[in-house]
């Protein structure tokens, strides 16, 4: 028998790329690959790139450059791109780093067992096409490995909302979503292998409308089903458009015990004029308004978002609109970023905001999330939660968990097992994480 080769795979981004990493790293399992966790003892090293950052392909060529030297000292080392930077890039990448080997978009790691072979004989491999076939499908999975108490399900990949900023819905290409009965099937895997909370993942994961008994069905008729799944305890989704918050995704919210009180809810600004420039095709108005029928349905839901700040044309008025929103909504937790072009975006042809006038924005923005993120955490001080526990916390005898409302959660106790769902009662709120006793 031959010595396995071994896999490094660095991830950037968001959580499909850490989904997809896992596929890519089963895929590869096949053709002989162990993952290492350096690049030093690779065969392979494969970087599974992220597009939304500005910069992104920059950062990805002064990666490769990283491995100039490891590259020298052993020739058969391979080389691969995978992601949305591979996707956007394509080729190109092997014209500037002629040390890749291979480069594979996202529609395409179903035949990364291909391109390794075409790789390993010394040609150049490369596929970013949008194929036909489902990649999931072939991309079936390895003997039945267990797996931690929670992981990630892409329903759907890809988006049609075109918001001006963004380059999702050309790197990934249209809405695409996958059938329910696969889904399932892929969820009931899971379980069987260990897992008790699963996150459905896609870039507009409440759009999804995937093919199933009876016609198309809803992300909220999907969380149904799974609902059903024994031994599947905590549902959740990420990410969604305000756009496609229906009416029965709310009332599954209040409705739906499995469902986590918990939701990402992008509304990137707070001013109507600018919402309209970046092509939301929502209003801060009609936000509320959805925020205000989950509360309903979902007293304790926890509502987090992402904002982009010194969009085109931003004024100190719609950025204060922005403030006032985030007033309005109270957040648990959000991600801010400052608007940086994206070449191919409609909004990088416009009139930009200077940068100090951003930095300036985005300091005054996170010093208001994080209030609000503290006072979150410490209202939790009191309150028996759910908490899903992962692994060892750094001290001995600490275990480590998340709460239902997805805050982090340490408890001292010797006899909590990774998988174990117990009921905590929250003491303390630190800066990142609460500490609780178990109930
Ligand atoms: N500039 C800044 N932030 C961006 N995002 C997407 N594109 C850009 C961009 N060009 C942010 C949005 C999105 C999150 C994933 O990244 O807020 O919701
Ligand atoms: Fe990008 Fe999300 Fe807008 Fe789609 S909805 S274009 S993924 S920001």
């Amino acid at each position: 028998m031959t010595a396995p080769k071994k896999l490094f795979i660095k991830t950037y981004g968001c959580q499909m790329n850490v989904y997809d990493s896992e596929r890519m790293a089963e895929a590869l399992g096949g053709q002989g690959y162990v993952q290492t966790q350096s690049p030093d003892d690779a065969d392979m090293i494969l970087l599974n790139t992220c597009h939304i950052r500005e910069k992104a392909a920059e950062k990805v060529y002064s990666e490769l450059g990283r491995y100039k030297g490891l590259k020298a000292e052993k020739p058969d080392l391979k080389i691969g791109v995978a992601g949305c930077v591979a996707q956007a890039e394509g080729a190109e990448i092997m014209r500037r780093q002629p040390m890749v080997d291979l480069v594979v978009g996202p529609q395409s790691y179903h035949r990364l067992p291909e391109l390794e072979a075409k790789a390993r004989g010394g040609a150049k491999a490369l596929d970013t096409d949008f194929p036909e076939e489902d990649k999931f499908e072939v991309l079936k999975r390895r003997p039945k490995a267990k797996r931690g108490p929670t992981a990630f399900l892409t329903v759907q990949e890809g988006c049609d909302k075109f918001c001006a900023f963004c380059v999702v819905p050309y790197t990934r290409g249209a809405e695409v979503s996958r059938p329910a009965a696969r889904i399932l099937d892929e969820a009931r895997d899971l379980v069987e292998r260990g897992v008790r909370e699963i996150t459905l993942l896609g870039q507009n994961v409440n759009a999804y409308h995937g093919a199933g008994e009876g016609g198309d069905w809803s992300l909220a008729r999907l969380i149904w089903a799974l609902g059903d799944i024994d031994g599947l305890e905590r549902i959740r989704f990420t990410t969604s458009h305000p756009n496609d918050m229906t009416d029965d995704l709310i009332e599954a919210h209040g409705s739906c015990a499995k469902l986590m009180p918990y939701l990402h809810l992008p509304v990137q600004a707070g001013s109507d004029r600018i919402l309209k420039r970046m092509n939301r095709s929502h209003t801060a108005e009609s936000y509320l308004a959805i925020i205000e029928r989950l509360r309903a349905a979902r007293p304790d839901i926890l509502i987090s978002g992402d904002f982009i700040v010194g969009f085109p044309e931003e004024t100190e008025a719609d950025f204060q609109a922005t403030l006032d929103l985030i007033e309005a909504v109270h957040y648990g937790t959000a991600y801010s970023f400052k608007y940086s072009t994206r070449p191919g975006t409609p909004a990088a042809e416009r009139d930009q905001v200077a940068e100090d006038v951003k930095d300036d924005r985005l300091q005054r923005l996170q010093a208001l999330l994080t209030r609000q993120q503290r006072a979150t955490q410490e209202a939790m001080v009191g309150r028996e939660v759910g908490v899903l526990f992962e692994k060892p916390g750094r001290l001995p005898g600490q275990m480590v968990g998340k709460s239902d409302h997805l805050h982090a959660v340490h408890v001292a106790a010797d006899d909590v097992l990774p998988g174990d769902l117990r009921r905590v009662r929250i003491v303390e709120s630190g800066p990142n994480s609460l500490s609780g006793v178990l109930v």
